[in-house]
């Protein structure tokens, strides 16, 4: 059994302490974190001086937080990991051994998510820690990578683009729906489509549009369509669409 310290209860280290729960290969013994939680299914604790030993250590709090907090840690010589895409493993506190475990994928509390099918990106300054990271993530997830700071961090730019960004887009186009009544699940369909598509062909055989048409007249209409920071948007995303497949 691995012991494991939790050390944050955001939308991160509630999906992973149901991970861990549910897996015969984890024991995880306490969460802290600063607020009170009314949640009964875990051992809380509030208060940094309590945290027992454990095998690893994982700080799921604020990117920003992570080098402070880490410092706060009032042992030395144990594995403590953070859980996010773009900080350094360098940033945690050098009186522990550090490690990375960034599980690739959205959480939010209320949207329940089959940890099985998350790749988690491990990273460790030691071989052994990585074993024990490998055998973590492995208790609860299909698919573990180990990627260096370097990589971990382009991932995750590659990340924002796929999710945040193209997220972004789908609320511009539930705004456009709302503002002339058309019921955004009409979109639904082609919102799965777009994604399986880009999977299965590739995302750039999966383009269609009329900028990689160079549809201008098309082009032209819509951009007077629209308010101007979606404007700006339009012009900036058909101009790399145009660079990418017209560019001769
Ligand atoms: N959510 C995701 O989709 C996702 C995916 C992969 C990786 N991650 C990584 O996971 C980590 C946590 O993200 P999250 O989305 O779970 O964040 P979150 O939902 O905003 O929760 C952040 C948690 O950090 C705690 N916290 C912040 N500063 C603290 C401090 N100084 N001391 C103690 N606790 C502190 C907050 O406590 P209070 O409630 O008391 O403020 C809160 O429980 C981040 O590094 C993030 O990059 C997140």
């Amino acid at each position: 059994m691995i012991k494991v310290v939790l050390l944050g209860f955001g939308n991160l280290g509630y999906h992973l302490a149901k991970a861990f729960q549910r897996s015969k290969n984890v024991n995880l013994i306490q969460i802290y974190c600063r607020s009170s939680v009314s949640n009964r299914s875990f051992n809380f604790i509030h208060d940094l001086s309590k945290i027992t030993s454990a095998d690893v250590y994982i700080i799921a709090i604020s990117d920003d937080e992570i080098a402070t907090f880490s410092k706060q840690l009032n042992f030395n010589n144990k594995l403590v990991v953070h859980t996010s895409g773009s900080v350094n493993i360098d940033e945690l506190s050098s009186a522990n051994f550090r490690g990375v475990f960034y599980p690739l994928q959205t959480f939010s509390k209320d949207k329940d998510v089959d940890f099985k099918k998350i790749p988690i990106c491990i990273e460790a300054e030691r071989s052994k820690d990585l074993d024990v990271l490998n055998k973590l993530a492995s208790s609860i997830a299909d698919n573990v990578y180990h990627l260096n700071s370097e990589q971990r961090k382009q991932l995750h730019l590659a990340a924002v683009f796929i999710n945040n960004f193209v997220n972004h887009l789908y609320f511009i186009g539930e705004e456009i729906c709302k503002q002339h009544e058309i019921p955004f699940e009409i979109l639904y369909p082609l919102i799965t489509e777009t994604s399986q598509k880009g999977i299965s062909l590739s995302p750039f055989l999966a383009q269609t549009g009329p900028a990689k048409r160079n549809d201008l007249t098309t082009i032209k209409k819509q951009l007077e369509m629209l308010p101007l920071p979606y404007q700006k948007i339009y012009e900036i995303l058909t101009s790399s669409l145009t660079n990418t497949y017209n560019n001769n």
